[in-house]
């Protein structure tokens, strides 16, 4: 049996003298015959094998190769399993004709997840990560971070939340800021505190994934209220108020970058939502996860209408979901107090470290520099999105790492996503995001999941390839 590390110890040229090819082996883990099969795959998709070509008899690359006849034997087999490779009697193995388009399941061409709903990951985060850890152990501020904290969040927390709310509202002050474990347990303490079970809340048709999951726990009934492509429609929220029989509560919405869809809701649109609202009792929950992602959006609802909003800006979206820390301002201390009471009953408090990492990064301007960079690897992903996926039907902005793509009917969402699975690429169907449970047929991408650019992109062709294509055709991943 040929072992790696035999192998590795040689050198290997990527051709011999005679241009005959040769499998470059020292980028595959695992067993030889594996690697061999594996660099034969690649070598195809890269164009350095070409179909039709002829492969070194087994007898000759297992001599060049120094490996047992053997090994090259299991090699041929399972590429020729793979579906790569013929043999034609007497005459040699070749690269199948087709051979360029044949990929087992188990074994996607690329692998990208477009599903993570989070920025892109960067190195700035990991630094600024380090820097602060290490002044946080080198002082005094690492004990007391040990201790529980006032109900609400500690003092420092609060002004963090006042100077990174303090953007999108002006005049805010601490009394009206709680700080929870991420916007999920920032809307659980509002949909608890406010709402409470039997209660009944208006929102978008889609939202966040995580929404109808957490009312159906309170038992909160949730209905869709109809949008277009600049969010909410006001005659749609007054035709609600009005029929139905059940008064709601409070109205749960994103007016920016709207998850999954990327739309904003323009000014007069607010005003008109607001005027809606106020008219027939009904509180504004705004969730603006993704509004400091925008260069210049229009002011919030807590903004235009602060005696009747609640706002809530998590980190998970801007910076990054690891710290689990978000900002709710109430309209008023005292409205602010069952918030921070729920918040405590819930989650006694959110995580002490990580509220003082991110206070931190608030009030030194790290947050605003890793905001920054945020901002320039969306447009970066989004420009790689919109070429890739050129004539397509979606909605984006380079302001959101999502892509909210319409899909033609020929691609029923479903099939669409496990042909895209069967490619290794993983994307999320509408239904998740649909308050009733049933989406439109359109699916999400998010660009920030992928490590790096050259990979969202290779995911992006190989799925724009995809969709030009009909189900059946792009299916046949084996021969
Ligand atoms: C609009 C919106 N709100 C809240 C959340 C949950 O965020 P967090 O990680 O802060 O709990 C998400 C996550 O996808 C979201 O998109």
């Amino acid at each position: 049996m040929d072992t790696r590390d035999q192998f590795v110890d040689r050198e290997l040229a990527e051709t011999d003298q005679n241009g005959a090819w040769l499998p470059r082996l020292e980028r595959w883990a695992g067993p030889i015959y594996l690697a061999i099969a594996d660099a034969i795959a690649a070598d195809l998709r890269s164009g350095r094998l070409r179909p039709g070509e002829r492969l070194p008899t087994q007898r000759d690359l297992a001599k060049r190769l120094g490996i047992n006849f053997t090994t090259v034997t299991r090699a041929y087999d399972e590429a020729r399993r793979r579906g790569l490779l013929s043999a034609r009697a007497g005459s040699g193995t070749f690269v199948r004709a087709e051979a360029a388009e044949a990929r087992p399941p188990h074994e996607p061409a690329i692998s990208a997840d477009l599903t993570m709903s989070q920025p892109p990951d960067s190195e700035l985060l990991t630094n600024a990560l380090r820097r602060t850890l290490t002044n946080l152990l080198s002082g005094d501020a690492l004990r007391p971070l040990m201790h529980y904290q006032r109900q609400g969040g500690s003092d420092e927390d609060r002004a963090a939340g006042v100077q990174w709310l303090g953007r999108r509202i002006p005049g805010l002050d601490v009394e009206r800021v709680t700080v929870t474990a991420g916007a999920q347990h920032g809307i659980s303490v509002l949909f608890a505190s406010i709402v409470g079970p039997g209660g009944l809340v208006f929102t978008e048709p889609l939202s966040a994934r995580s929404l109808r999951p957490l009312a159906n726990l309170l038992r909160i009934r949730l209905r869709g209220i109809a949008m277009d492509d600049r969010g909410l429609l006001p005659d749609a929220f007054a035709e609600a108020c009005r029929a139905e029989p059940q008064r709601p509560t409070a109205l749960y919405c994103m007016p920016t970058l709207h998850n999954p869809t990327t739309v904003t809701m323009p000014l007069d649109r607010r005003h008109a939502i607001a005027e809606i609202a106020r008219r027939h009792g009904v509180v504004l929950i705004e969730d603006d996860a993704y509004g400091l992602l925008a260069a210049a959006p229009p002011p919030p609802f807590a903004a235009i209408a602060p005696d009747i909003t609640f706002h809530l800006a998590t980190l998970s979206k801007t910076l990054t979901p690891g710290l689990r820390v978000a900002y709710v301002a109430a309209p008023d201390a005292r409205r602010a107090a069952p918030v921070a009471a729920a918040t405590s009953v819930t989650a006694i408090m959110p995580p002490p470290l990580s509220a003082a990492i991110a206070a931190r990064w608030v009030l030194d301007g790290t947050a605003d520099h890793l905001l920054r960079t945020i901002r320039q690897e969306t447009a970066a992903r989004h420009a790689i999105a919109a070429a890739a996926l050129a004539g397509a039907d979606m909605l984006s902005t380079p302001e959101s790492y999502y892509v909210w793509l319409r899909l033609p009917p020929r691609w029923p969402k479903a099939e669409l996503i496990a042909h895209a699975m069967r490619k290794g690429i993983s994307i999320e169907s509408s239904d998740g995001f649909a308050i009733d449970g049933q989406g439109p047929e359109a699916v999400r991408l998010s660009l920030g999941g992928p490590g790096n650019r050259s990979r969202l992109r290779s995911a992006l062709l190989t799925l724009a390839s995809l969709i030009e294509q009909e189900p059946a055709v792009s299916g046949a991943w084996s021969l």
